[in-house]
């Protein structure tokens, strides 16, 4: 669950977070409820999707910000984004229901991990620079094209 301590303070940013939260819910629910194979694939490539065009908006905010450790923060990014790639084709590789079920029990640990450190840990660091008129106009626009 996403808490308001996680808040970095940029609306979007925050809303998204707490998507993501959701998005890993659902698919917890779904090992718990032991969906199929398809109804679990059908959540990680949409929770994987969320997870790359949040970063891709977070990457725009940060560098409007003229966010310093841009380059450090992208990284880790592309670590997480790496580790997605990897997970989905070792599950769809993965011939049977235990091989498979190893493979959901480390995305459910790397994901609890990574949302809550990587939050806490990476993206409250640019909190304090978001301050800033152009990352102001950024996320409202944000709110525009989301509300179409
Ligand atoms: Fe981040």
């Amino acid at each position: 669950m996403w808490k308001p301590e996680y808040s970095v303070g940029v609306g979007p940013i925050d809303d998204q977070h707490q998507r993501l939260f959701q998005l890993f819910g659902l698919l917890m629910d779904s090992i718990h409820n032991g969906e199929t194979e398809s109804t679990l694939d059908r959540i990680f490539v949409q929770l994987r999707g969320y997870v790359i065009s949040h970063f891709r908006f977070e990457e725009r905010l940060m560098r409007k910000a003229g966010y310093a450790t841009l380059d450090e923060h992208e990284g880790l990014h592309d670590k997480i984004r790496e580790n997605l790639c990897e997970y989905r084709s070792r599950f769809n590789k993965a011939r049977d229901e235990e091989s498979r079920g190893a493979v959901v029990d480390e995305v459910v640990i790397f994901m609890n991990q990574w949302l809550v450190e990587h939050i806490l840990g990476e993206d409250k660091k640019y909190a304090p620079f978001m301050d800033t008129p152009e990352v102001h106009k950024l996320a409202e626009s944000y709110y525009h094209d989301e509300k179409g």
